[in-house]
């Protein structure tokens, strides 16, 4: 079972008996309950059963997951944390990769691209709080699960209380948790939470589980490098697994993750059918922890239908566009995804790591899931009370005048929240529906005014009673709160609704009321002022006393931003559901990031994909002049006082170059195949034992490429023997993971491949030898390509160990010893070359060896070829060639690589892409699905030269070559966020020892 990623968000949940009885009045305040202090180690951050408090005050932690390692360009990170900001989160979780920091054993390294201190910069400059998930194990879809290939060596069980398992993470775990400890709160910084372990939920094979030690001792290990902010778990499901009470191994805040939707892109309007999934991890929540928030670690919960942040996509598989839909905005979640460049995935997935997240691959916010979440976050970020209220039993009926929807209230002491869904959640059908509501003056059934409700299709509706906008009562809504702000000039509600639906509201007062636009009535009833209304895509405007109330439909309101406006320095400083008295209301089309004022002048950075139309409604006391992105911009003060400024959008023209054209030079990059290639600097591959407790040997030396120190990557084995002429057939099994391929030759005569698919992680062969000669030297050569390392799930089988190289072999009518092997991966194994790139970004290619795909290799004297011409028989090509772009500064334009061929049955061949060293993209194209590989700006100079690298690895006899392969475009943003730098990229040199 692979369960993956995503977010945390602790649900705030109350054991408040019933309130069934709704006797309050307008003038209740929401009482804010002291948290009861359980960690004894510091007071920043506290928490008891309904929420986590910062600083004393009760939060509601909205998390993005957000993983730095997939996005290596440093500069890039606060684009990502402003844009789950402006969504109205307060948080991101991040893991870090131990397999990309301890390359070699007792070596870590965490510098450049690895770098976490930017990161934690980034976050506190963005204002976004941090939940570290640094493992040891992380699962992640990461190869080895984080594990450095080198645990394969590790003759005990992994995740276990072993001493050399221990040992061997102490390293890691003293510098990584050291680096999290100097940015907690209580130093100032932005990590408010630290997950050991992750998801230790499952384990087989005899091993001890839970086992309380283990867990302990990862704690004790964090602890001892001064992490003192609360633990929380992930566990897989509601095990129960380490939560508080359970003695040795106990976190502080229980939590664990759930995938309702599952992971089949393929079929993305299926979705499974499991009602009352909320209320029954509340109830289950409550037998097993509790005095702690419910809290939902990866994933999130908040209405019955609403969790999941992506699904992973595995090779062969059909795409996150897939995926996306699948978990489109009738069911979302978070965040952003990456890309698994330079051999970092596991063998579940391809170079993408997009995840259909809300925020693409390329950092693009134009999914509408991303604004889906910006309105619920939004809500309630400005809904305090939410912070207090808990759940009660679902029903059909009594909130509602039908038995087809269920209605399950969340209740405050002050305000109470209804969620109104489909019985069956899957229901595609609309339902027309009148509420009955316990509000503060009585039972009402609402519309009051006439007319119906209507669910249409997947949807849940969030209505209020007695909802306090800044010391103004709600009575009820039947449309959905986007924010609502109490500026100087008066009060600003902001309301949406689906397109064709009926609204009403009502405002405990009898303030003077006008429609300032639109066709809104209103009229007043007792004390109260009744508002309705049809949605519609224009906007409509109701003033009741000092309130104006905006109704919009949803499309309109998911081009309105609530910023935060501090007036001291330009960083929002860290979230607070306080500051947001502070923040101002903008519309804007694509993304408004951050707003500030500096004496008069109101600033904001925003980013626009077409020319557009912002206003600022409520502006800040004291603000004369508007600037965008530094910009001074001409305004209009409209009737309502809202400022008005169009924003010119006018992209420059970029050409991109035709890759055909450029200066490509090629090289054989298996010169293993000529007659005069000397392996004598090769590792001998004459391990009798491997420690390997996965798979037993069954060879007479050991042909697992871990065993000497090769990890990653390209994996090359040269067998040499003396023929005495009766071999007949060689059998030879290989294993790279899921999609792994592998090719054979003998001497220079191609044996044949075993091209691989989406299912087998390892393959038989039998190759027909050709006559051999008695006496004479032959030497076989072996290509494997690995796709990672497997994710070491369930304790105990420890698959991590699942080794990649050859697992057998037979030479027909010899025995086994007649074989002498070598083996190469990436130059110097574990005493890898490039520690720029980190240990896994080079496999063992001849290319990759020399270092050729860095930019600038020493090309001159190559022949001039281009992967458009390919290659005409098996074999391993390398081109490199040198571009130029010249992209201005301000303009985000993200781009992708893009490779294909169009014929059918497609062609056997694997390409990788190299651009300015780093290994951006795995492609197979017979197997798919990925043809688009993003590179982000960093690894690409935008001003300036790039080269690109191309391996072509033909495994059919007719050989291969690229038929499409070029760089295409995103739109163009003119983004507030420029001087984007670009990350170290090592030009070629000539290594010592490369062979
Ligand atoms: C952490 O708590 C201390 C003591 O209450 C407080 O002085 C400090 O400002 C807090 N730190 C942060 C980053 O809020
Ligand atoms: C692991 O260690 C045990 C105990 O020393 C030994 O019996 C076993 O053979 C070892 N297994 C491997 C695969 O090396």
């Amino acid at each position: 079972m692979l369960i993956p990623y995503s977010s945390i968000a602790c649900l705030a949940t109350l054991v408040a008996g019933t309130v069934a009885n709704f006797d309050r009045t307008s003038s209740d305040v929401v009482i804010r309950q002291t948290p009861n202090s359980q960690s004894p180690l510091q007071k920043n951050v506290t928490w008891d059963s309904q929420s986590l408090s910062i600083n004393g005050e009760r939060m509601m932690i909205f998390s993005g997951e957000f993983h730095p390692f997939r996005l290596p360009s440093p500069s890039l990170w606060l684009d990502v944390f402003q844009k789950v900001k402006a969504l109205g989160f307060n948080t991101v979780s991040f893991y870090v990769d131990w397999a990309l920091l301890e390359g070699k054993p007792g070596e870590f390294r965490a510098e450049g691209v690895f770098a976490l201190e930017p990161f934690f910069e980034a976050a506190t400059q963005a204002g976004i709080y941090l939940i570290a998930r640094p493992g040891p194990y992380i699962n992640a879809e990461v190869s080895g699960g984080g594990f450095p290939g080198w645990l394969q060596r590790l003759n005990v069980t992994l995740r276990s209380y072993n001493t050399s398992y221990l040992e061997a993470t102490d390293n890691y775990v003293s510098h990584v948790a050291g680096s999290i400890a100097k940015a907690q709160i209580t130093n100032g910084g932005p990590v408010i939470l630290y997950q050991p372990e992750n998801e230790y939920s499952g384990a087989c094979c005899g091993a001890l589980f839970p086992d309380p030690n283990y867990m302990q001792y990862v704690e004790d290990q964090a602890r001892k490098a001064g992490v003192i902010v609360p633990f929380i778990n992930n566990d897989a499901w509601q095990g129960g697994h380490n939560a508080p009470g359970t003695g040795l191994g106990q976190v502080d805040i229980y939590g664990f993750d759930n995938y309702p939707l599952g992971f089949d892109c393929g079929n993305p309007y299926t979705w499974p059918g499991s009602n009352g999934m909320a209320e029954d991890f509340y109830s289950t929540h409550l037998r097993l922890s509790p005095n702690t928030p419910l809290s939902l670690d990866e994933a999130y919960l908040l209405t019955p239908k609403k969790f999941q942040g992506g699904a992973f996509d595995p090779w062969g598989g059909s795409g996150f566009a897939g995926c996306a839909s699948l978990l489109g905005p009738e069911f979302e979640r978070v965040i952003y995804g990456g890309m698994n460049w330079g051999n970092l995935g596991h063998p579940g997935g391809y170079s993408s790591y997009d995840y259909g997240a809300a925020i693409s691959e390329s950092r693009n916010v134009t999914r509408e899931k991303y604004s889906e979440l910006k309105l619920l976050g939004n809500f309630l970020k400005v809904s305090s009370s939410y912070l207090t209220a808990s759940p009660e039993s679902a029903s059909s009926g009594i909130y509602t005048d039908t038995t087809d929807l269920t209605t399950i209230p969340v209740v405050s002491s002050t305000t109470a929240y209804f969620v109104v869904r489909h019985n069956n959640y899957t229901n595609q059908s609309s339902i027309s529906y009148k509420l009955k509501l316990p509000t503060s003056t009585g039972n009402l059934t609402i519309p009051q005014t006439g007319g119906f409700l209507s669910l249409n299709g997947r949807d849940s509706k969030i209505h209020v009673i007695d909802y306090d906008v800044g010391g103004t009562n709600l009575l009820y809504s039947t449309a959905e709160i986007f924010t609502w702000k109490n500026f100087t000039s008066g009060k600003v509600l902001v309301l949406y609704g689906g397109p064709g639906e009926h609204h009403e509201l009502a405002i405990s007062s009898t303030s003077t009321t006008s429609v300032l636009e639109g066709l809104a009535r209103t009229e007043t009833m007792g004390q109260t002022t009744i508002v309705s209304w049809d949605v519609s895509s224009t906007r409509q405007i109701v003033l009741i006393g000092d309130m104006k109330i905006l109704l919009l439909d949803r499309n309109s309101a998911y081009n309105y931003w609530a910023p935060e406006c501090p007036t001291e320095g330009i960083s929002p400083g860290l979230s607070s559901q306080e500051t947001t008295a502070s923040s101002i209301i903008v519309k804007a089309d694509y993304l408004v990031r951050t707003a500030y004022l500096q004496g008069d002048n109101l600033h904001l950075t925003a980013d626009f994909n077409a020319t557009s139309t912002i206003e600022v409604i409520g502006v800040p006391k004291g603000a004369r002049n508007l600037f965008v992105n530094s910009r001074k911009v001409l305004f209009k003060v409209d009737k309502h006082g809202f400022w008005v400024a169009e924003i010119p959008y006018v992209p420059p023209k970029i050409e991109l170059m035709d890759f055909k054209a450029l200066d490509w030079k090629y090289i054989d990059t298996l010169p293993e195949l000529s007659p005069t290639y000397d392996d004598s600097a090769w590792r001998d591959a004459n391990f009798l034992h491997s420690t390997n407790t996965f798979q037993p040997l069954n060879t007479s030396t050991s042909l697992f490429g871990s065993d000497y120190g090769f990890n990653t990557g390209y994996l090359l084995f040269r067998g040499h023997f003396t023929a005495e002429g009766t071999e007949t057939d060689f059998f030879i099994e290989t294993q790279g993971g899921t999609a792994f391929g592998s090719s054979v030759w003998l001497n220079n005569t191609y044996l044949g491949s075993f091209a691989g698919n989406s299912i087998d992680e390892n393959s038989n062969q039998t190759y027909t030898l050709p006559p051999l000669e008695r006496g004479k030297h032959y030497t076989t050569t072996v290509v494997i390509d690995q796709t990672g390392l497997m994710e070491n799930w369930v304790i105990g089988l420890d698959d991590m160990k699942d080794p990649r190289g050859i697992i057998s072999y037979q030479l027909f009518g010899r025995d086994d010893t007649a074989i002498t092997w070598k083996v190469t991966g990436n130059l110097g194994g574990e005493d890898y070359v490039d520690k720029v790139r980190g240990p896994l970004n080079e496999g063992g290619l001849y290319c990759e060896r020399q270092g050729f795909h860095q930019p600038q290799p020493p090309s001159d004297s190559w022949e001039a070829s281009s992967p458009f011409e390919g290659i005409s028989k098996p074999g391993i090509a390398f081109y490199s060639a040198r571009f130029d772009l010249d992209i201005p500064d301000v303009w985000d334009i993200p781009l992708y690589f893009q490779f294909g061929n169009k014929t059918s049955p497609p062609p056997k061949y694997r390409a990788m892409l190299f651009v300015n060293g780093y290994q951006f993209g795995k492609y197979i194209n017979h197997i798919g699905p990925q043809t688009l590989f993003h590179v982000p700006q960093g690894i690409l100079n935008y001003q300036g030269t790039n080269w690109i690298a191309v391996t072509i690895w033909a495994q059919q006899a007719s050989g291969a070559k690229l038929d499409d392969f070029q760089l295409i475009k995103e739109t163009p943003v003119m983004s507030a966020l420029t001087g984007i730098k670009s990350v170290e990229q090592p030009w070629y040199s000539a290594r010592m020892g490369a062979y």
